[in-house]
């Protein structure tokens, strides 16, 4: 992955901001869009659980926020010793911006990190192209 310190580094940044005062599990996520920019987000959680999001939910809105549709590579960052596989509703979210090749990075502790990919974390995902009338960013 190209950038991909970069975009390690640019995730534990965000980690450290979140706001995860419910569940003390910070999360930090980085996306690069297509032009190269990379978007990070950090998990926000409330008092009122359900209405809580994940980290790669915060990274999404930045790019989509900037006017970028498409991603190249997106990077999961968490403190514990195990990785964090993101969550059913997260493999969809970034599922709508990636390939199914699209290369996912779950770093966790000090230096380590699982290397997967969209398609493996959410084989078979639901598709907009099968809504009528719909165009969604991930058909092209
Ligand atoms: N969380 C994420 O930010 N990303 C994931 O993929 C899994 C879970 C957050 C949500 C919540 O704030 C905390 O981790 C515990 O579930």
């Amino acid at each position: 992955m190209e950038d991909l310190e970069e975009m390690i580094r640019r995730a534990r940044e965000a980690m450290a901001k979140a706001y995860a005062p419910y569940s003390q599990f910070p999360v930090g996520a980085c996306v690069r869009g297509v032009s190269g920019t990379l978007y990070a987000g950090c998990n926000v959680e409330n008092a009122s659980f359900p209405e809580g999001w994940c980290a790669e939910t915060s990274a999404l809105a930045a790019l989509v926020l900037a006017g970028e549709q498409r991603i190249e590579a997106a990077v999961v960052v968490t403190a514990g010793d195990e990785p964090c596989s993101p969550c059913g509703g997260c493999r969809q979210r970034l599922s709508e911006f990636a390939a199914p090749d699209t290369p996912i990075l779950l770093c966790f502790g000090e230096d380590g990190r699982q290397a997967t990919t969209i398609g493996e974390l959410l084989p078979l995902a639901f598709d907009g192209h099968l809504l009528p009338g719909a165009a969604p960013s991930g058909s092209s």
